[in-house]
């Protein structure tokens, strides 16, 4: 019903607006006054933290994407190598796991088949596993060793948005905790990032109070056939999970790519007016990064690209090179995907739209997938 929708045409608009709050109520009683994570409800022992010698995380679909971005953290700030697997590859191809391993599981729904059969394969090697996970009591968490609960409230669109920001949320505060408890060369930027992470969930409201050129240039868009996504480090699943909402409700061909990529392949498909979504990190910090993603705007829209620059405020060296310019505030390196995402859901959200299509039940796609 309407009022269900809270006044909104979708449940999957009203759960977009949301998103402050479920990133403020993810974080929530977990970082404690003098900026330290406090994560006992994790009950995996401290000394078993500091023995993890690998972790592997597990998902499917979107739940993926956010383990894809959880990569980059978990190894900048705890030194230990990680690896993400789609849940559905993991158990067939024998992993290498152990009992100093720790299995990462994420889930929105809990119920995934995919993600549970691999986390049962985890466990009977031996290993700990971990649950990121959105709803209570349900079958991942039940059969995890432990579960760090996201607080998205009830997700009821089929294509997830407000639960990806908060297992993104849940992902960096496993990395920084680990990073934490096994005490790291990056202790500073750990402190420093715990402080700008309580504070994201206004830079995700700043981000929604902007998002009108954002369904203009979605509808202007409406009969275009495929739409390219292209990102650099965790730009790269941010251009994933762009190209996936937009197949999931806009029923177009969209494709993420590495942008280091575009050279061996991609490139070829670039032709006159193609839109091309660019995710480009902060200016600041990793200049390499940024000079390479620059040079491969400036390549695709010498080739005749539309280019869709999302870029953080301030950042003037894009703006000669983007047709159109999304502006996203200034973070931290490695939490840019809270802010880069949002207007990647909203673009697809009134993409689908502007088509008729149908936002929260797309066609062929189930909420929950029970089987495997
Ligand atoms: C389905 C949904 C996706 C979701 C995926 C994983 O395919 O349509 O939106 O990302 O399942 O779901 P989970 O509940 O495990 O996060």
């Amino acid at each position: 019903s309407a009022a269900e929708k809270g006044g909104y045409d979708y449940f999957m608009l009203k759960e977009i607006a949301e998103q402050p709050k479920a990133v403020a109520d993810t974080l929530l009683g977990r970082i404690d006054a003098a900026g330290s994570l406090t994560l006992d409800e994790v009950r995996i022992p401290v000394h078993e933290l500091r023995e993890v010698d690998k972790v592997v995380i597990v998902a499917c679909g979107t739940a993926f994407h956010a383990g894809l971005i959880a990569k980059y953290a978990i190894e900048h700030w705890t030194r230990i190598p990680c690896e993400v697997e789609l849940a559905s590859e993991f158990r067939y191809r024998d992993p290498i796991l152990g009992t100093r391993s720790l299995v990462i599981a994420i889930s929105q729904s809990g119920e995934t088949m995919d993600t549970l059969m691999a986390l049962r394969h985890a466990r009977e090697q031996g290993s700990k596993v971990l649950a990121i996970c959105n709803t209570n009591g349900s079958t991942i968490p039940r059969e995890s060793d432990a579960v760090l609960y996201t607080h998205a409230g009830p997700e009821v669109a089929v294509a997830s948005t407000k639960a990806f920001l908060t297992q993104l949320v849940a992902c960096y505060l496993v990395a920084l905790y680990l990073g934490q408890v096994r005490g790291t060369k990056w202790g500073d930027e750990i402190q420093a990032v715990i402080r700008d992470l309580s504070q994201i969930s206004g830079e995700v409201e700043r981000v929604l109070e902007t998002m009108e050129p954002v369904r203009e240039l979605a509808r202007s868009l409406a009969d275009k056939k495929t739409v390219l996504f292209l990102g650099r480090h965790v730009g790269y699943p941010v251009a994933l999970e762009g190209a996936l909402k937009l197949k999931e409700l806009a029923y177009m061909h969209a494709e993420g790519f590495a942008a280091g990529e575009l050279k061996h392949g991609p490139i070829a498909l670039i032709e006159d007016d193609l839109p091309v979504v660019v995710v480009v990190p902060s200016p600041r910090g990793r200049s390499v990064l940024y000079d390479k993603i620059v040079s491969n705007i400036q390549e695709i829209r010498a080739r005749g690209a539309r280019t869709i620059v999302i870029a953080e405020e301030g950042d003037e060296a894009v703006v000669p090179y983007a047709d159109h310019l999304i502006r996203i505030p200034a973070t931290p390196t490695l939490l840019q995907p809270l802010v880069a995402t949002v207007p990647l859901q909203v673009f697809a959200c009134e993409l689908a739209t502007a088509r008729g299509n149908e936002v929260d039940q797309p066609r062929n796609l189930a909420k929950s997938v029970t089987v495997e």
